[in-house]
């Protein structure tokens, strides 16, 4: 083995590995405590706004008034589609699932953008704008397409959450549903380099373009262990048939060493600051959508995994009272992820610029376990 190599330690899904600096997500494990760019989730959850939350992602700064209404006004100019790509939308195969659909969509967008491959900042933020105003209406507009209702084209005056809703239930969405939207898409927007993160970083340092590097993110993100989960967390609750049955179906989850959707962290040991926020939001937003027997199983679960597994650091995560939230506010399960997807987006994009200001091309290295040295024998003799 050659000296550069026995200086390298082998750290099997870069458990214990800083990759990079970041000054976008700060995120103590421990403690349960997340920042975006040194406000607390909380804080921002509280009294912020999603484009507030991107423009702070964006720019490493909160924008002064004129500001946000500048760059509001940038997002609502960016909601509609042309007409190419509405008609992609209603060209896709009516049973393909939303994620395939919306991973499909924003790639396509670089088809119809001649400055594609200019990964200029100037570009990379033209870009980041567009596919975060568009990805709403890839979402909304392929689930009214997939149930054969009339598309409804973006209300360009209104929020992102508000225009969400709008295109997908066709009716202004009241105002509680919005803000509740808005909660949720500020408290999904970043968090660090999870793997759907660090995917799109992967592509981007090899100086590839942001729709390659939001398309790596979206694929990653699908997945069951990361963005799918929420998912995960649904189909699981209507396994259930009642919350007498809770307890049996947690053991039986946990003795069969079965991962219970919604839990467990690779990062927090302590409580997922998110999931504490999504935990009272879901209660209030099941009691007003008469879903609290809803709630109420998910209570029972993390109190059954709170006594069976708590001492192990294994707390519910982001996606686990998201799934009562999403589901109280009328969302089919299988939006659940692209709707992560729609607020990650900011992150992604944020960390790709933010990683371009000091490229490195990503490349790790394995062990290699193999034979060596096989001598080649023609065909005809094996
Ligand atoms: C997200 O990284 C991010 O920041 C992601 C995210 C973001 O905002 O981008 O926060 C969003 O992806 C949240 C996570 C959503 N995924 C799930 O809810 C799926 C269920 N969770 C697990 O698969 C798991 O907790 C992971 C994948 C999230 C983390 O896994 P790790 O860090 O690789 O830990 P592990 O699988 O090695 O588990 C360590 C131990 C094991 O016990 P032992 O075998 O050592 O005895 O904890 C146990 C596991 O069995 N464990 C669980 C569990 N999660 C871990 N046991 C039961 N149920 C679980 N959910």
């Amino acid at each position: 083995m050659s000296s550069a190599m026995q200086e390298m330690h082998v750290d099997i899904g870069l458990v214990n590995t800083i990759v990079a600096r970041s000054s976008l997500s700060f995120i103590d494990g421990e403690k349960g405590i997340l920042e975006y760019v040194g406000y607390d989730i909380d804080s921002l959850a509280r009294h912020s706004t999603f484009e507030e939350t991107a423009y702070l992602l964006w720019h490493q700064r909160l924008p002064s008034s004129s500001e946000l209404q500048s760059f509001s006004s940038q997002l609502q100019l960016n909601y509609d589609l042309s007409e190419s790509m509405w008609d992609m939308v209603v060209s896709l195969p009516r049973d393909a699932s939303p994620m395939h659909a919306l991973r499909t969509l924003t790639s396509a967008l670089a088809l119809e953008d001649p400055a594609a491959d200019d990964s200029s900042p100037e570009a990379n933020m033209r870009k980041s704008i567009s596919m975060l105003a568009k990805i709403p209406a890839f979402i909304a507009g392929f689930d009214r397409h997939r149930k054969g209702l009339d598309l409804v084209r973006p209300n360009q005056d209104v929020s992102i959450a508000e225009n969400f809703l709008y295109m997908l239930n066709g009716v202004k969405p009241t105002e509680r549903m919005i803000r509740a939207m808005d909660i949720c898409l500020i408290l999904h927007a970043d968090h660090g380099f999870n793997a759907s993160t660090f995917a799109s970083l992967v592509t981007i340092s090899t100086l590839s373009d942001m729709y390659s590097a939001v398309t790596t993110a979206i694929g990653t993100l699908k997945g069951p262990l990361h963005g799918g989960a929420n998912q995960g967390v649904m189909y699981m609750l209507n396994e259930i048939d009642s919350i007498d049955d809770v307890e049996s179906y947690v053991m039986n989850k946990l003795t069969n060493h079965e991962r219970v959707m919604g839990f467990g962290h690779r990062v927090y040991k302590a409580y997922d600051p998110r999931a504490t926020y999504l935990k009272t939001f879901a209660e209030g937003i099941a009691e007003d959508t008469g879903n609290m027997e809803l709630f109420n199983m998910s209570k029972k679960i993390e109190e059954i995994m709170d006594r069976e597994v708590g001492a192990k650091g294994i707390y519910p995560n982001v996606d686990f009272y998201s799934a009562t939230t999403y589901y109280s506010l009328g969302l089919d399960l299988d939006l659940f992820t692209p709707l992560f997807a729609m607020s990650r987006v900011s992150g992604w994009t944020a960390h790709c610029l933010e990683y371009l200001e000091d490229n490195r091309l990503i490349r790790p290295r394995c062990t290699y376990v193999g034979p060596h040295e096989l001598k080649y024998e023609p065909i005809s003799n094996r």
